[in-house]
């Protein structure tokens, strides 16, 4: 039974836990210099739909100091769906790689690719979710925080693919998740039900900024315009009006709040300038932490691969 990573909740509280210190681990490694090279003559294919650095870097530096290679292949070298359909892709690549990364607009395509697939498929971000992100989040602020226990996430902007990830961590891990958005920008109904139904988060979805970070540890933003909705940016930054994270709604916080952003970020949009790259910011923590985090995940799904 091949193991898939497309979803934060495919791996339970525990696996969850159990990466994260396995990241730590893997990081220590690298920072006192030590190999770490258990995915040695592996091979990682990855493929995008869409851009990408961080994702593409990430795992593509994972996989060499893991001891393996990754291949990388473009929107226009590999043709998702329109050269090919996901279940050749799937067997094609199954027979030359230990594991294929994929970056794909539908999440019904990264679902196909895995049910195709005879090696496990890691979601390196779909129109739906964003596992490997949050999975570098909870590490960045176990760190900055040094545990997870008692943790407020506000999430204040569009209810996308990251923020359903926060949904989905809300249903693995005890959390108090606030998210607040414009009307019609929610997270995705289902999920946020089913998070809901498991009685593990206090998960709150309102439409006001300055409620959701009074008391929050962490205030979390995104691009208020995601990859495959640049058409609708006018409505979109319209909409967003007042879900900026500035001045005025850092002054609700509590002081100790830090910021996270997945990036890219758009200044001056979603966030202001002063606080992407002020003290409270944390993003490039954030940043570097997809590298450990998806080391873990790989480590964690090829090593038996
Ligand atoms: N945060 C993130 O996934 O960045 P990229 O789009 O650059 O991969
Ligand atoms: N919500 C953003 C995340 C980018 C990493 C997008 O999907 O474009």
């Amino acid at each position: 039974m091949v193991r898939h990573f497309l979803a934060l909740s495919d791996f339970t509280a525990n696996e969850l836990r159990d990466s994260l210190a396995l990241a730590s681990e893997i990081k220590d490694r690298l920072k006192r210099g030590e190999r770490f090279e258990p995915l040695k003559g592996k091979v990682l294919a990855m493929i995008f739909q869409k851009p990408s650095s961080r994702t593409r870097a990430s795992f593509e530096a994972g996989m060499f100091q893991l001891g393996g290679h990754a291949m990388h292949f473009a929107p226009d070298t590999i043709g998702f769906g329109v050269r090919e359909p996901a279940r050749d892709i799937a067997r094609i690549l199954s027979r030359y790689s230990d594991g294929i990364v994929a970056r794909l607009f539908g999440h019904a395509d990264i679902e196909e690719l895995a049910r195709f697939s005879e090696v496990p498929v890691i979601n390196g971000l779909t129109d739906f979710s964003h596992p490997c992100q949050i999975m570098a989040d909870l590490l960045t602020i176990l760190e900055h925080r040094g545990s997870l226990e008692n943790l407020h996430i506000a999430f204040i902007g569009d209810g996308n693919n990251v923020a359903n990830t926060w949904v989905d961590a809300a249903s693995l891990l005890p959390m108090q998740l606030t998210v607040a958005c414009p009307p019609g920008y929610e997270p995705d109904a289902d999920l946020t039900q089913r998070a809901l139904a498991t009685g593990v988060s206090r998960i709150v979805i309102g439409t006001d900024p300055l409620d959701a970070v009074r008391d929050a540890d962490i205030v979390y933003t995104d691009t208020w315009t995601s990859m495959g909705q640049e058409r609708d940016r006018q409505q979109r930054l319209k909409a967003f009006q007042g879900y900026q994270v500035n001045t005025r709604l850092l002054a609700a916080a509590p002081e100790k709040a830090l910021i996270m952003h997945c990036l890219p970020a758009h200044r001056g949009e979603e966030i202001t300038e002063e606080f992407l790259e002020g003290p409270r910011s944390i993003v490039f923590d954030e940043a570097e932490n997809r590298l450990h985090a998806q080391k873990a995940i790989l480590v964690k799904l090829l090593s038996c691969a």
